[in-house]
């Protein structure tokens, strides 16, 4: 089936209710009073409240907190385990708004798309058929293994301009190149607009990128978000919205800006996104969305897809297309950047061998019909020369509409005719499922055009460097092998010993014949009926999935709304991120099973009483000394005497991502509050929903004076609970040689998050406000 022949899609579900929202935005409007942004537009016209939620000091930017509506979820398949378990505990019988869940991370490549598929199902199948089981109880749009990466997905399905919606994966920020806002999100999250309750952001800030000119011949819209990278850092944007504007956005494709808006997540910006362009509208229109087209076009006609006139940002970025150079950054880092031009002596001066190892394309970054057009003409101009790929060549196409059009409009056969291998529709090597033979351990450069390249993401192997790049300079470079050559300026010896210069690649970004469908039995129903007497399938003796239990109350009754006596399990030193609560890996495998994944907790921190890693000491054992164990030996011995403990950390404790692992795991075996010197704010939240009292030490320095194995008793948590959140808390600590003192703390509890404190979780609370 192609374009010509394939119908519209029903559209009640993935258009966003203009009517509403705009009245939403006259309603902000009148109380804001000064022009919006469009990152303001569109967040607060999704507010769960705008007649009364705002308050009446009006939106801070960065500082108020936001009580917003979503309108969709998409989930994939790694992080959809845990939040469906937690959906599930909810007790509805079908999502509040929209969800789809995507099966992309858990495909391994190895040999091609075929066996790869079949092998990864057979080795996946019970956390599959757990998927697609819960989709069907709950009315969920289930896409199988192989239908494509989540972003590309939503991408061609379900973005839409001026639209909010969460996604559990870092890269949904993706959608933003439809002129939305798409947010990365945790499982939590996730379940707040599953089940209708709101769900809470810190009004971000706003930074304007202003953006003028035209992209040069070989640079694309990849080489912006690289250069940016280098500029902004990996730290630049957290907390903010990247909001991009001018002359120079009309000039790129959708999917050009979605690769923009996807690698947003390596600035750690909260998304991205572009007032809505004509070429957007094609798209919609290429993608059989007319019916979403012509709803944006009223809608931006009335003002609602684009910043207003003097909309004023916390910061402004002028960036002009035509001074972007082909970027490369890396090695272990997305913000190292470097241009194409100084590449060569930037790997002679780092001594590195001036080989690449492995070329990769695609992923949800990189695999539009506009990346693998330009990225086929590349390769047709090789072969026409005589020259093959030097060295293995990956290609991972986003989607089946994808792949299909490629093989139709023999872009697949023009890769393979290089030597070029295409693999599954699905993640593959940009998350590690890469089972590599072409190289043994050990230092190594590979060059992609995926989004992240931290140590070890590809293949595991420490030492491989991994380079990103745009797909056609990936391309280019293959077909010499090393890292010295640049394929703007640079000629290849050819056998005949006559010399090959490339020309620059040219591409479309729309097939002139639409998107071919492929295999249409990947395609779910638009919003399925719920079927309640599913039975969700979870095996009794199961190493992936376990149901979740609620977590119970710290509180025993009303009248006593203190939390219980806590012993203190070890005090961390330093950085300890996400990762070091809870490390991924081969961990990946047990984010459905909380208590295999929990055997991973803190394994990686520092005890700052002895400066060792993944060292706790037991004081309650029936020793003199302290017994020495794990850490989460010792956690799993306080769960088992039902023994409350309490942890003691340092500066911006669990930095680095969303990862609600790292909530759920120390709240699953006891851990009733973590006191800090301070948080990272997305993990605060975290502990916060699962029932985790975080507190900040008023005096840094008491965070040296307390250490494992003292008891601890808050003094005033009743008061907080009871409806006072400015009510200060105090901690008594007693060491264990019997040394009595009292801290002061300092906390960010709202008045709703305490009730989540009250109830034991967010979750019990919203199953309390559902009557379950
Ligand atoms: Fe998948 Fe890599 Fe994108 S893991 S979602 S292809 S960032």
């Amino acid at each position: 089936a192609t374009y010509a022949s394939a119908p519209e899609k029903p559209c009640s579900s993935i258009t966003p209710p203009y009517a509403a929202l705009l009245d939403n935005l006259t309603k902000i409007r009148k109380r804001l009073n000064r022009p919006l942004t469009l990152a303001e537009k569109i967040l607060y016209s999704h507010l769960y409240d705008p007649d009364n939620g705002i308050g009446g000091g009006g939106i801070q930017r960065g500082a108020t907190y936001l009580q917003l509506q979503p309108e969709r979820v998409a989930m994939q398949d790694a992080s959809a385990q845990m939040a469906l378990l937690q959906f599930m505990s909810a007790g509805l019988d079908r999502t509040a708004v929209p969800t789809s869940i995507h099966c992309d991370h858990l495909i391994q490549a190895s040999t091609g798309a075929d066996a790869d598929l079949q092998r990864s199902i057979a080795s996946n199948q019970e956390v599959f058929d757990f998927l697609e089981s819960a989709a069907k109880k709950y009315g969920i749009e289930f896409w199988r293994p192989g239908s494509g990466i989540i972003h590309q997905i939503v991408l061609e399905n379900y973005a839409a301009p001026g639209m909010l919606m969460l996604g559990t994966d870092s890269h949904t920020p993706n959608a933003g190149g439809l002129g939305m806002l798409a947010i990365g999100v945790g499982g939590a999250d996730a379940v707040d607009a599953m089940t209708g309750t709101p769900w809470e952001l810190k009004a971000p800030h706003v930074v304007g990128i202003h953006v003028t000119g035209k992209l040069n011949d070989w640079a694309t819209p990849k080489d912006l978000i690289l250069y940016l990278a280098g500029k902004l850092t990996v730290k630049g944007g957290t907390g903010r919205i990247l909001e991009y504007f001018g002359p120079g956005i009309l000039s790129q494709s959708c999917t050009g800006l979605a690769t923009i808006a996807n690698m947003g997540a390596e600035v750690g910006a909260t998304t991205s996104t572009f007032p809505y362009t004509p070429r957007m509208q094609a798209y919609l229109h290429a993608t059989r969305r007319g019916s979403v087209a012509r709803a944006a076009d009223e809608a931006a006609a009335k003002g609602f897809l684009s910043a207003d006139a003097g909309a004023e940002y916390d910061e402004l970025i002028e960036i002009d297309l035509s001074s972007i150079e082909p970027t490369i950054n890396g090695p272990f880092t997305p913000d190292l950047a470097t241009p194409l031009s100084k590449f060569a002596s930037f790997v002679q001066e780092n001594g590195w061998e001036d080989r690449i190892s492995a070329s990769l394309i695609g992923s949800c970054t990189n695999s539009s019909y506009e990346d693998m057009t330009r990225v086929a003409d590349l390769a047709q101009q090789a072969r026409a020369a005589g020259l093959s790929s030097k060295v293995p060549f990956l290609c991972t196409p986003g989607s089946e509409q994808i792949r299909a059009t490629m093989e139709r409009d023999k872009i697949t056969g023009a890769l393979e005719d290089v030597g070029a291998v295409v693999l599954a529709n699905a993640c593959g090597p940009c998350i590690g499922q890469w089972k590599r033979e072409d190289t043994k351990e050990g230092a190594n450069a590979i060059l992609t055009s995926f989004n992240r390249n931290f140590k070890s993401r590809n293949d595991g192997n420490g030492l491989t460097m991994n380079f990103l790049a745009s797909p056609t300079i990936v391309t280019a470079m293959a077909f010499s092998g090393k890292l010295s050559f640049n394929p703007v300026t640079d000629s290849l010896k050819l056998p005949s010993g006559e010399s090959f210069k490339f020309n620059p690649p040219s591409g479309e970004d729309l097939p002139s014949s639409g998107f071919a469908l492929g295999d249409i039995t990947y395609q779910p129903t638009p919003v399925p009926d719920p079927q309640p007497e599913t039975e969700v399938i979870i095996r009794e003796d199961s190493q992936r999935l376990e149901g979740l239990e609620p977590f119970p109350s710290h509180f025993k009754n009303d009248s006593i709304l203190e939390l219980p006596q806590m012993k203190v399990l070890m005090r961390v030193r330093g950085k300890c991120t996400t990762d070091h609560i809870s490390a991924a890996g081969p961990w990946l495998k047990y984010k459905g099973h909380l208590s295999n994944i929990s055997e991973n907790l803190l394994i990686t921190a520092v005890n700052d009483e002895n400066g060792e890693v993944n060292v706790a000491f037991d004081h309650d054992h029936e020793r003199t000394q302290p017994a020495v164990d794990t850490i989460p030996g010792v956690a799993k011995k306080f769960r088992e005497r039902g023994q409350p403990w309490a942890l003691i950390v340092d500066e911006n404790y669990g930095e680095g991502s969303a990862r609600e692992h790292a909530a759920l795991q120390p709240r699953f075996y006891g851990c009733a509050m973590i006191i800090a010197r301070s948080f990272a704010r997305i993990h605060e939240t975290n502990l916060k929903k699962q029932g985790v009292l975080p507190l900040w030490f008023a005096d840094k320095n008491d965070y040296g004076r307390i250490g494992s194995g003292a008891v601890i008793q808050t003094i005033g948590v009743h008061d907080l609970v009871l409806g006072n959140p400015d009510a200060t808390v105090r901690v008594k600590v007693t060491t264990p040689a019997g040394e009595s003192f009292e801290i002061s703390t300092k906390h960010t509890m709202s008045s709703d998050q305490l009730k989540w404190l009250r109830a034991g979780s967010a979750l019990n609370h919203i199953r309390s406000q559902l009557g379950k």
